[in-house]
Protein backbone atom coordinates (compact mmCIF):
# COMPACT_ATOMS: atom_id res chain seq x y z
CA UNK A 1 0.00 0.00 0.00
CA UNK A 2 1.13 2.98 -0.77
CA UNK A 3 2.11 6.25 1.85
CA UNK A 4 -0.12 8.43 -0.22
CA UNK A 5 -3.09 6.03 -0.92
CA UNK A 6 -6.62 7.63 -0.96
CA UNK A 7 -5.28 10.75 -0.55
CA UNK A 8 -6.18 13.88 -3.24
CA UNK A 9 -3.13 16.16 -4.58
CA UNK A 10 -3.23 19.39 -6.32
CA UNK A 11 0.94 20.12 -7.70
CA UNK A 12 1.21 23.51 -8.82
CA UNK A 13 3.79 23.93 -12.06
CA UNK A 14 3.45 20.11 -12.15
CA UNK A 15 4.02 20.02 -16.02
CA UNK A 16 8.08 20.48 -15.61
CA UNK A 17 10.59 19.64 -13.18
CA UNK A 18 10.44 18.91 -9.73
CA UNK A 19 6.45 19.60 -9.73
CA UNK A 20 6.56 16.79 -12.49
CA UNK A 21 8.62 14.35 -10.17
CA UNK A 22 6.44 15.22 -7.37
CA UNK A 23 3.08 14.16 -9.42
CA UNK A 24 4.48 11.13 -10.95
CA UNK A 25 5.32 9.88 -7.25
CA UNK A 26 2.13 10.92 -5.61
CA UNK A 27 0.36 8.82 -7.97
CA UNK A 28 2.64 5.74 -7.63
CA UNK A 29 2.15 6.48 -3.46
CA UNK A 30 -1.52 6.29 -4.44
CA UNK A 31 -2.90 9.94 -5.20
CA UNK A 32 -5.23 10.67 -7.42
CA UNK A 33 -3.00 13.78 -8.67
CA UNK A 34 -4.59 17.21 -9.73
CA UNK A 35 -1.70 18.81 -11.86
CA UNK A 36 -2.20 22.40 -12.27
CA UNK A 37 0.12 24.52 -14.72
CA UNK A 38 0.04 27.35 -16.80
CA UNK A 39 1.17 24.93 -20.27
CA UNK A 40 -2.21 22.56 -20.49
CA UNK A 41 0.21 21.09 -22.39
CA UNK A 42 2.79 20.01 -20.25
CA UNK A 43 0.06 19.15 -17.48
CA UNK A 44 -1.24 16.90 -19.88
CA UNK A 45 2.03 15.10 -20.83
CA UNK A 46 2.63 14.65 -16.78
CA UNK A 47 -0.60 13.06 -16.59
CA UNK A 48 -0.24 10.69 -19.53
CA UNK A 49 2.84 9.63 -17.59
CA UNK A 50 0.84 8.98 -14.40
CA UNK A 51 -1.89 6.71 -16.71
CA UNK A 52 0.58 4.67 -18.37
CA UNK A 53 2.22 3.60 -14.63
CA UNK A 54 -1.43 2.88 -13.71
CA UNK A 55 -2.99 6.26 -11.50
CA UNK A 56 -5.02 8.89 -11.80
CA UNK A 57 -4.70 12.50 -13.00
CA UNK A 58 -6.59 15.53 -13.88
CA UNK A 59 -4.29 17.89 -16.00
CA UNK A 60 -5.71 21.36 -15.69
CA UNK A 61 -4.46 24.80 -17.05
CA UNK A 62 -3.88 27.34 -14.12
CA UNK A 63 -2.84 30.77 -13.41
CA UNK A 64 -1.17 30.46 -9.98
CA UNK A 65 -1.16 34.33 -10.14
CA UNK A 66 -4.96 34.49 -10.43
CA UNK A 67 -7.76 33.86 -7.87
CA UNK A 68 -10.28 33.17 -10.17
CA UNK A 69 -8.21 30.25 -12.49
CA UNK A 70 -7.43 28.71 -8.81
CA UNK A 71 -10.82 28.99 -8.24
CA UNK A 72 -11.69 27.03 -11.08
CA UNK A 73 -8.89 24.37 -10.67
CA UNK A 74 -10.04 23.74 -7.37
CA UNK A 75 -13.64 23.09 -8.16
CA UNK A 76 -12.68 21.05 -11.75
CA UNK A 77 -10.81 19.21 -8.96
CA UNK A 78 -12.83 18.19 -6.90
CA UNK A 79 -15.82 17.58 -9.35
CA UNK A 80 -13.36 14.86 -10.76
CA UNK A 81 -12.23 13.49 -7.36
CA UNK A 82 -14.24 14.38 -4.46
CA UNK A 83 -11.98 16.34 -2.34
CA UNK A 84 -8.17 17.65 -2.02
CA UNK A 85 -6.35 17.17 0.88
CA UNK A 86 -2.62 17.31 -0.18
CA UNK A 87 -1.33 20.79 -2.06
CA UNK A 88 2.38 21.48 -3.43
CA UNK A 89 3.03 25.00 -4.07
CA UNK A 90 5.74 24.48 -6.32
CA UNK A 91 5.75 26.94 -8.78
CA UNK A 92 8.65 29.78 -8.86
CA UNK A 93 11.40 31.40 -10.44
CA UNK A 94 14.67 33.61 -10.23
CA UNK A 95 14.65 35.52 -12.97
CA UNK A 96 18.04 37.35 -11.63
CA UNK A 97 19.69 34.14 -11.88
CA UNK A 98 19.99 35.16 -15.83
CA UNK A 99 22.49 37.74 -15.45
CA UNK A 100 22.91 38.15 -11.55
CA UNK A 101 21.43 41.86 -11.58
CA UNK A 102 21.89 43.90 -8.41
CA UNK A 103 19.04 45.61 -6.76
CA UNK A 104 19.48 49.06 -8.51
CA UNK A 105 19.40 47.53 -12.28
CA UNK A 106 16.24 45.47 -10.98
CA UNK A 107 12.98 46.26 -12.73
CA UNK A 108 10.07 46.75 -10.42
CA UNK A 109 8.14 44.52 -12.43
CA UNK A 110 10.28 41.34 -12.54
CA UNK A 111 10.67 41.82 -8.55
CA UNK A 112 7.27 41.88 -8.74
CA UNK A 113 6.77 38.95 -11.01
CA UNK A 114 9.50 37.35 -8.46
CA UNK A 115 7.03 37.82 -5.32
CA UNK A 116 3.71 37.05 -7.43
CA UNK A 117 4.79 33.66 -9.09
CA UNK A 118 7.09 32.75 -5.42
CA UNK A 119 5.22 33.43 -2.78
CA UNK A 120 1.71 35.07 -2.89
CA UNK A 121 0.82 31.84 -5.14
CA UNK A 122 1.19 30.27 -2.65
CA UNK A 123 -1.13 32.53 -0.52
CA UNK A 124 -3.72 32.64 -3.07
CA UNK A 125 -3.42 28.57 -3.53
CA UNK A 126 -3.76 28.26 0.24
CA UNK A 127 -6.89 30.67 0.34
CA UNK A 128 -8.78 28.22 -2.04
CA UNK A 129 -7.67 25.09 -1.60
CA UNK A 130 -7.72 25.29 2.49
CA UNK A 131 -11.62 25.78 2.75
CA UNK A 132 -11.57 22.04 1.14
CA UNK A 133 -9.12 20.19 3.32
CA UNK A 134 -11.38 21.41 6.43
CA UNK A 135 -14.30 20.09 4.41
CA UNK A 136 -12.11 16.64 3.93
CA UNK A 137 -11.21 16.78 7.53
CA UNK A 138 -7.78 17.68 7.53
CA UNK A 139 -4.90 18.13 5.15
CA UNK A 140 -1.27 18.42 4.26
CA UNK A 141 0.61 21.47 2.67
CA UNK A 142 4.30 21.12 0.98
CA UNK A 143 6.37 24.61 -0.23
CA UNK A 144 8.81 24.85 -2.03
CA UNK A 145 10.93 26.97 -1.20
CA UNK A 146 15.07 27.10 -1.74
CA UNK A 147 18.47 26.67 0.41
CA UNK A 148 18.07 30.85 -0.91
CA UNK A 149 15.13 31.48 1.33
CA UNK A 150 17.61 31.12 4.22
CA UNK A 151 21.28 31.35 3.34
CA UNK A 152 22.29 34.60 1.85
CA UNK A 153 22.10 34.54 -2.03
CA UNK A 154 23.03 37.15 -4.77
CA UNK A 155 19.51 36.70 -6.24
CA UNK A 156 17.61 39.67 -3.88
CA UNK A 157 14.11 39.26 -5.24
CA UNK A 158 14.35 35.55 -4.91
CA UNK A 159 16.19 35.40 -1.79
CA UNK A 160 13.17 37.44 -0.01
CA UNK A 161 10.15 35.99 -1.95
CA UNK A 162 11.94 31.88 -0.82
CA UNK A 163 12.42 33.48 2.76
CA UNK A 164 8.73 34.75 2.43
CA UNK A 165 7.80 31.07 1.91
CA UNK A 166 9.80 29.98 5.11
CA UNK A 167 8.45 32.58 7.05
CA UNK A 168 4.78 32.16 5.46
CA UNK A 169 4.67 28.20 5.99
CA UNK A 170 5.30 28.51 9.79
CA UNK A 171 2.03 31.41 9.90
CA UNK A 172 -0.16 28.87 8.26
CA UNK A 173 0.88 26.20 10.41
CA UNK A 174 -0.42 27.72 13.33
CA UNK A 175 -3.30 28.96 11.77
CA UNK A 176 -4.47 25.64 10.92
CA UNK A 177 -2.92 23.03 13.01
CA UNK A 178 -6.33 22.90 14.99
CA UNK A 179 -7.81 22.25 11.45
CA UNK A 180 -5.96 18.70 10.82
CA UNK A 181 -4.07 20.40 8.73
CA UNK A 182 -0.05 20.14 8.90
CA UNK A 183 2.45 22.97 7.07
CA UNK A 184 5.77 22.01 5.49
CA UNK A 185 7.93 23.95 3.40
CA UNK A 186 11.40 21.80 1.21
CA UNK A 187 14.42 23.93 0.64
CA UNK A 188 16.25 22.62 -2.63
CA UNK A 189 19.72 23.22 -3.24
CA UNK A 190 21.09 23.22 -7.02
CA UNK A 191 18.55 21.28 -8.99
CA UNK A 192 18.84 19.12 -12.29
CA UNK A 193 15.86 20.75 -13.98
CA UNK A 194 15.50 22.76 -16.93
CA UNK A 195 15.60 25.97 -15.11
CA UNK A 196 18.57 24.31 -12.77
CA UNK A 197 20.16 23.10 -15.50
CA UNK A 198 20.50 26.32 -16.97
CA UNK A 199 21.67 28.65 -14.11
CA UNK A 200 24.27 25.96 -13.45
CA UNK A 201 25.22 25.95 -17.22
CA UNK A 202 25.52 30.16 -16.53
CA UNK A 203 27.45 29.69 -13.51
CA UNK A 204 25.03 31.44 -11.48
CA UNK A 205 25.53 28.96 -8.02
CA UNK A 206 29.63 28.88 -9.04
CA UNK A 207 29.57 32.71 -8.77
CA UNK A 208 27.90 32.81 -5.61
CA UNK A 209 29.85 30.17 -3.83
CA UNK A 210 33.37 30.21 -6.36
CA UNK A 211 34.98 27.86 -3.63
CA UNK A 212 32.49 24.75 -3.33
CA UNK A 213 28.92 24.46 -3.72
CA UNK A 214 27.98 21.81 -1.87
CA UNK A 215 29.43 18.41 -0.08
CA UNK A 216 27.61 15.63 -2.32
CA UNK A 217 29.42 16.32 -6.00
CA UNK A 218 25.76 15.75 -8.08
CA UNK A 219 23.01 17.74 -8.70
CA UNK A 220 19.79 17.02 -7.11
CA UNK A 221 17.04 15.26 -9.24
CA UNK A 222 13.51 16.02 -9.09
CA UNK A 223 13.13 12.29 -7.01
CA UNK A 224 15.07 13.51 -4.62
CA UNK A 225 12.35 16.59 -3.75
CA UNK A 226 9.21 14.25 -4.49
CA UNK A 227 11.07 11.86 -1.63
CA UNK A 228 10.89 14.59 0.75
CA UNK A 229 7.71 15.67 -0.02
CA UNK A 230 6.09 12.39 -0.03
CA UNK A 231 7.57 11.91 4.13
CA UNK A 232 6.36 15.58 4.63
CA UNK A 233 2.93 14.53 3.48
CA UNK A 234 2.85 10.90 4.77
CA UNK A 235 2.02 9.75 8.39
CA UNK A 236 5.87 9.33 8.55
CA UNK A 237 6.33 12.70 9.60
CA UNK A 238 3.20 13.12 11.75
CA UNK A 239 4.43 15.58 14.87
CA UNK A 240 6.04 17.70 11.90
CA UNK A 241 4.32 20.99 11.17
CA UNK A 242 6.27 24.50 10.34
CA UNK A 243 9.41 23.03 9.84
CA UNK A 244 11.88 23.87 6.47
CA UNK A 245 13.52 20.84 5.20
CA UNK A 246 16.95 20.75 3.03
CA UNK A 247 17.39 19.05 0.47
CA UNK A 248 20.59 20.52 -1.21
CA UNK A 249 23.23 18.25 -1.12
CA UNK A 250 24.75 19.47 2.13
CA UNK A 251 24.55 22.87 0.19
CA UNK A 252 23.22 24.90 3.19
CA UNK A 253 25.29 23.61 5.82
CA UNK A 254 28.73 24.66 3.63
CA UNK A 255 29.92 27.70 5.46
CA UNK A 256 31.82 28.58 2.82
CA UNK A 257 30.45 31.78 1.52
CA UNK A 258 32.04 34.61 -0.52
CA UNK A 259 30.04 36.98 -2.54
CA UNK A 260 30.84 37.25 -6.03
CA UNK A 261 33.13 40.09 -7.57
CA UNK A 262 30.51 42.66 -9.50
CA UNK A 263 32.99 44.79 -10.48
N1 LIG B 1 15.72 24.05 -10.15
C1 LIG B 1 16.44 24.41 -9.10
O1 LIG B 1 17.68 24.35 -9.09
C2 LIG B 1 15.72 24.91 -7.87
C3 LIG B 1 16.47 25.15 -6.70
C4 LIG B 1 15.79 25.61 -5.56
C5 LIG B 1 14.43 25.84 -5.60
N2 LIG B 1 13.74 25.61 -6.77
C6 LIG B 1 12.30 25.88 -6.76
O2 LIG B 1 11.60 24.71 -7.16
C7 LIG B 1 10.38 25.07 -7.82
C8 LIG B 1 10.26 24.34 -9.14
O3 LIG B 1 11.38 24.69 -9.93
P1 LIG B 1 11.68 23.94 -11.32
O4 LIG B 1 13.13 24.16 -11.61
O5 LIG B 1 11.16 22.56 -11.27
O6 LIG B 1 10.80 24.82 -12.33
P2 LIG B 1 10.47 24.60 -13.88
O7 LIG B 1 10.76 25.92 -14.53
O8 LIG B 1 11.13 23.37 -14.44
O9 LIG B 1 8.88 24.34 -13.86
C9 LIG B 1 7.99 25.31 -13.46
C10 LIG B 1 6.59 24.94 -13.93
O10 LIG B 1 5.69 25.96 -13.47
C11 LIG B 1 4.83 26.32 -14.52
N3 LIG B 1 4.35 27.70 -14.33
C12 LIG B 1 5.04 28.84 -14.58
N4 LIG B 1 4.25 29.92 -14.32
C13 LIG B 1 3.05 29.43 -13.89
C14 LIG B 1 1.84 30.04 -13.50
N5 LIG B 1 1.70 31.38 -13.48
N6 LIG B 1 0.80 29.25 -13.14
C15 LIG B 1 0.92 27.89 -13.16
N7 LIG B 1 2.05 27.26 -13.54
C16 LIG B 1 3.11 28.02 -13.90
C17 LIG B 1 5.65 26.14 -15.77
O11 LIG B 1 4.81 26.02 -16.93
C18 LIG B 1 6.45 24.90 -15.45
O12 LIG B 1 5.74 23.73 -15.85
C19 LIG B 1 10.41 26.59 -7.93
O13 LIG B 1 9.67 27.18 -6.89
C20 LIG B 1 11.89 26.92 -7.78
O14 LIG B 1 12.10 28.24 -7.29
C21 LIG B 1 14.34 25.14 -7.88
Amino acid sequence: MGKLENRVAVVTGGGSGLGRGMCIRFAAEGAKVIIADLKLEAAEETAAMIREQGGEALAVECNVLEAESIAAMVKAGVAAFGKIDILSNNTGICLEARNSIRIVDLEEKDWDFTMDLNLKSAFLCCKYVIPEMIKAGGGNIVNISSIAGHKPAFSAAYGAAKAGVIAFTQSVAMQYADDNIRVNCICPGPMKTPTGIMANRLGIYKQAQPARIRMLERLGEAEDIANAAVFLLSEDSSFMTGTQLNVDGGSFAMTVNIPPRVK
